[in-house]
């Protein structure tokens, strides 16, 4: 399964529920490059501006890595995708990964949400330093100020969830990513989701869309 949307759209929330409800990795690119980053890796010190100015670090170098990472054990029954493809030769790198392993894509769930609502939700994000939970200073406040509700972790702040950062990585997604929903509705595997509404209701819906009970 594949999750698109924009930036803050919850594409991150739902995909961390569907993973527990069926017990398949979900593969976020852009954790496995924050996670480059904060290790200091070679590759992490490479896109670490990109990542930082909210533009998208180069499809082959991107392609690599998921087909690395689909590649293992835990990623056989099925995965879920989150934040890839976001460009159409990304797309085309992930039909070649399917096709050496004689799969298809089950669905391509768009969370659909407006660019103000976007802003809104990413310049309250909050991530738990410890065990990556998420929350929001207004929509889900933490119970004490900037301490995880969940672990007892350090809350923090996203370097690209700064207004300016937001505005340029929505962008990109209008002009880079959108066309995606073309070439997947093209396909018959695209399910939209009104993502502009309560989790829980969102949740509902993508779970119907998994179970092919909801159409584009
Ligand atoms: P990435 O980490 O993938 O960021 P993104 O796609 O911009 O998505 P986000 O993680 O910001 O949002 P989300 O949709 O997951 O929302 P979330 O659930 O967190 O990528 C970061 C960067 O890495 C890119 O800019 C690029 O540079 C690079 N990169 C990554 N993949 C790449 C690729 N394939 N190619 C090239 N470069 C790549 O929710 C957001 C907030 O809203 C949270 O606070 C949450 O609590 C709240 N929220 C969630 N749902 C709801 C709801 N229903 N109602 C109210 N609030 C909600």
């Amino acid at each position: 399964m594949v999750f698109l949307g924009p930036p803050g759209a919850g594409k991150g929330t739902q995909a961390a529920i569907i993973r527990d409800r069926y017990g398949i990795p979900h593969v976020s690119t852009g954790e496995i490059i924050r996670d480059a980053i904060a290790g200091g890796t070679p590759m992490g010190d490479k896109v670490r501006v990109v990542v930082e100015s909210g533009k998208l670090v180069p499809d082959e170098m991107i392609g690599d890595i998921v087909a690395e990472r689909l590649g293992r054990e835990d990623a056989r029954n099925g995965f879920l995708l989150d934040g890839f493809p976001r460009t159409i030769r990304q797309a085309e790198i992930l039909e070649n990964v399917m096709s050496a392993r004689n799969e298809g894509l089950t669905a391509v769930i768009k969370l659909d949400v407006g660019d103000d609502q976007v802003v809104l939700r990413l310049s309250g994000r909050r991530v738990c330093a410890a065990c990556g939970a998420l929350s929001h200073t207004e929509f889900s406040a933490p119970k004490r100020q900037g301490v995880c509700d969940a672990c007892g972790g350090r809350l923090e702040q996203r370097r690209d969830d700064r207004e300016e950062v937001i505005r340029r990585r929505l962008s990109v997604y209008h002009e880079q990513t959108e066309p995606l929903v073309a070439h997947y509705a093209a396909l018959g595997l695209l399910r939209v989701i009104d993502g502009d509404r309560p989790c829980g209701e969102v949740t509902r819906d993508v779970l119907a869309a998994i179970e092919g009970g909801a159409a584009a």
